[in-house]
């Protein structure tokens, strides 16, 4: 077996190597303290694994993603949401009943305590979308309590389908809300994205006619966006979770996790920042900013922490995005902007060197935006694509025997031992 030797103060001690199923290797230091006193420093977890896991695969320099082993783009061109969700959740493709039998759940439970209504008045007019979606699904724990304490696998699953579909139906509401339009309803008659944009967008003097070319364009976006490995969120979903709590409250804080702009916040920001741009002339100007180390501003939808190459899910939008737009028939300044962009960015000797590409935010933005979706609702898309990934791996982390509160260790910078001074003497 592999071994890595590392040697401190001229003592040598053997680690383990562990290799995964794509060959991948990692040096075992579960016992590095207790054999050496030393930990490891990793700011921001560049170099750190903190689990197997079986749910995802990414290769970063070569630009692949893979949901439970199958090709992001095959499921992108020939899947559902609903059947990537149970893929990722289950581990396997669901059979014909199985996949009946849960889009049935998923829309039996699609429905709002009747209570949790008067939340969204609670909130004042120009509340985040993600703000109101993290405290509701908190909020849902107080509304099913019985996970708390009966945790039986059937009890998850219908905290997991509970989550899948009322998360659509807030974030709905949430729309609603800020539109001043009463709620509509979930319908039993139509499908998970059918559904959502009826909910978004009927009212009782408009009815809205379910586009199936968008109804597909939504599917997309929600199953490129279902999971992506131990990314921030799902590590901060993973933090919680290893502490005991239940998945609602540890959904909620994947939620808040995503909102920050370098994850899944970017995508609000890339829109803005292209209508910031405004027309092609100024690329280069913001490009010099991207730049400019004096300068706090980033290319939004730009570099990852694991691709190195074009992020595969961008690709993706990227030839959705003329698709949908020939479709819609709109004319799409943004569009031009963003390719533009990207043109200049890819010849760019500092874009080259660090290896940044355009990633699944780039593009995603201009999507939404031709299919109706409001700015300030983008992120909240990213987390009603995001819900399978983060649930997946709560189970994992609960299945596994492995699993540990988590918690890191620090090397401590501060004062030497002093004394407390009385507040008069200081
Ligand atoms: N524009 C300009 N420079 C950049 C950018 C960017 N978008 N991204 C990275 N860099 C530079 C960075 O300044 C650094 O340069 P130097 O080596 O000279 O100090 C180098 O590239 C490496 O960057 P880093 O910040 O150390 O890399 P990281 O892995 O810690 O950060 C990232 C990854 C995604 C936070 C970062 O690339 C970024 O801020 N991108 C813009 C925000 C964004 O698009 N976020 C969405 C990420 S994808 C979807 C998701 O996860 O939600």
């Amino acid at each position: 077996m592999e071994k890595a030797v590392i040697e401190i103060a001229g003592k040598k001690y053997e680690l383990k190597v562990i290799t995964g199923t794509e060959g991948e290797k990692a040096i075992d230091i579960s016992e590095l303290r207790k054999l050496t006193g030393h930990i490891t420093l990793d700011y921001g977890f560049m170099n750190t694994g903190v689990c197997r896991s079986a749910i995802s695969f990414i290769d970063g320099e070569k630009g692949i993603l893979r949901y439970r082993g199958i090709p992001i783009e095959e499921l992108a061109e020939k899947s559902t949401f609903v059947e990537t969700s149970y893929l990722l959740i289950h581990g396997e493709l669901p059979g014909k009943n199985e996949l009946e039998n849960y889009s049935e759940l998923l829309n039996y439970h699609s429905m709002l305590h009747e209570d949790m209504k008067h939340f969204f008045d609670g909130f004042p007019a120009a509340s985040h979308p993600m703000n109101i979606l993290s405290t509701m699904l908190n909020a849902l724990s107080s509304f099913y309590p019985e996970i708390e304490t009966n945790t039986k696998i059937e009890n998850i699953d219908l905290a997991a389908t509970r989550l899948i579909s009322k998360t659509r139906t807030i974030a709905a509401f949430s729309y609603k809300k800020s539109k001043g339009h009463p709620f509509v309803y979930p319908r039993k008659d139509l499908t998970y994205c059918a559904n959502f944009l009826n909910m978004m967008f009927s009212s009782p003097v408009a009815t809205y006619e379910i586009d199936p070319d968008i109804v597909k364009a939504l599917n997309l976006l929600l199953i490129i966006h279902a999971e992506h490995e131990q990314n921030c969120s799902t590590t901060a979903v993973k933090t919680i979770g290893s502490s005991g709590v239940n998945l609602y409250t540890s959904i909620s804080a994947g939620v808040s996790a995503l909102w920050g702009t370098l994850h899944g916040g970017a995508n609000q920001e890339v829109i803005e920042m292209l209508e910031a741009i405004g027309k092609p002339e100024n690329i280069s100007k913001f490009i010099s900013r991207a730049k400019d180390k004096n300068d706090s501003f980033r290319l939004m939808g730009f570099g990852h922490r694991v691709y190195k190459n074009y992020d595969p899910r961008a690709r993706i939008l990227k030839k959705t995005c003329d698709k949908i737009l020939a479709k819609i028939k709109t004319s799409q300044p943004l569009l031009e902007i963003a390719q533009k962009l990207e043109e200049i960015a890819l010849r760019d000797e500092y874009f080259i060197e660090r290896k940044l590409y355009p990633n699944v935010d780039f593009y995603s933005g201009i999507i939404y935006k031709a299919i109706g979706i409001p700015v300030e609702m983008f992120t909240v898309m990213f987390a009603i694509g995001r819900m399978p990934g983060w649930i997946a791996h709560w189970k994992e982390l609960n299945s596994d025997q492995e699993t540990k509160i988590l918690r890191p260790r620090q090397v401590y910078i501060g004062s030497k031992i002093r004394n407390y001074i009385p507040i008069d003497k200081r």
